[in-house]
């Protein structure tokens, strides 16, 4: 196998440091590339100026063969629309993004991203998304009176809240349309304090776990932990799809299974691995690069 030993792989990050991005490090030396991290605020798109997108001031595709966003980071909407934007415009240049600007913007996104994986017919909890209090209302009884409220671009588990009792419905909805929030309401599936994560790279599953929780969120943020699980072939083949539909190539997919059978509840574009990887033998930030490399080959 020949390699570019001058290749550069950017890993688009706030945090060099973080235990994935230092995982990714080691793994492109090992793999004979140059990581090299930045963050969005070493980056400008020009137009009209040779359209481009330059880092440090040097046009970004005479710099970088791929870019790996870890992750693309909290701001306000303007910013994270403009990052979005920046990473369309890397790949406009000819540098391969994973994940993709598009895939990101379709997966960060609760009611968008499950919209498409329900049009894709891949099974998804009951949900109800409006700016309205009194259709909030009507959705939440819609939804049985047993529901979780999530912020639409949520992180972690954070803000995410069990509703199941009338009273808190009513105060908490209009309190949200009357600060101009929206209410993106589900229904609760009863997972037993445990869902799966599926760590799809491609077309493939290269790892997947069992996170079990004391309580009914199962971030590991959230405390949860992580047992090894071997995937039936069904939700390995759901897991993929999910990663597909919204156009993510490296995604984290989290799939509740009740009785009634398996929900996906949302496909992480930039997920992290650190729970994931102690219960695995495989290399997943080596997978991921060589994943990058064969499609800069391919
Ligand atoms: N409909 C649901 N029924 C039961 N439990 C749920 C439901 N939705 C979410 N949960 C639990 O709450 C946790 C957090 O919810 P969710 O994953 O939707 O948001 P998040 O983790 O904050 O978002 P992100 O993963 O994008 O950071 C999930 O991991 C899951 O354990
Ligand atoms: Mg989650």
């Amino acid at each position: 196998m020949m390699l570019d030993l001058a290749m550069k792989i950017g890993i688009l990050t706030r945090n060099p440091q973080a235990w994935c991005n230092l995982q990714l490090k080691q793994a492109m030396v090992k793999l004979g590339v140059t990581p090299v991290c930045f963050s969005f605020k070493d980056v400008m798109g020009t137009i009209g100026l040779g359209a481009g997108v330059t880092l440090n001031g040097k046009p970004i595709e005479g710099e970088l063969s791929a870019v790996i966003v870890r992750p693309i980071g909290s701001g306000s909407l303007e910013q994270i629309i403009l990052r979005v934007d920046l990473l369309k415009a890397m790949e406009y240049l000819g540098v391969k993004v994973v994940n993709r600007g598009e895939a990101i913007e379709k997966a960060v996104d609760k009611y968008y991203s499950l919209l498409l994986l329900d049009r894709s017919g891949i099974p998804v909890p009951a949900t109800i998304a409006t700016e309205s209090y009194g259709e909030a209302l009507k959705g939440y009884k819609m939804l049985g009176k047993d529901t979780v409220l999530k912020p639409i671009f949520g992180s972690r588990g954070v803000g995410v809240a069990r509703v199941e009792v009338d009273d808190v419905a009513v105060r908490i909805f209009r309190l949200l349309s009357s600060q101009r929030s929206v209410i993106y309401l589900q229904s609760y599936i009863p997972h037993g304090f445990s869902d799966i994560r599926a760590f799809v790279i491609g077309d493939r599953v290269v790892a997947a776990a069992r996170r079990v929780s004391s309580y009914w969120k199962t971030n590991v943020a959230q405390g949860a932990w992580t047992k090894p699980v071997k995937l039936t072939p069904e939700l390995e083949e759901t897991a993929i799809k999910s990663a597909s539909v919204l156009g993510c190539e490296v995604a984290g997919v989290d799939i509740m299974i009740s009785r009634d059978g398996f929900f996906v509840n949302e496909v992480n574009s930039q997920p992290d691995w650190r729970g994931l990887q102690s219960t695995t033998s495989i290399n997943i930030a080596e997978e991921i690069i060589r994943y990058v490399l064969s499609e800069l080959r391919g």
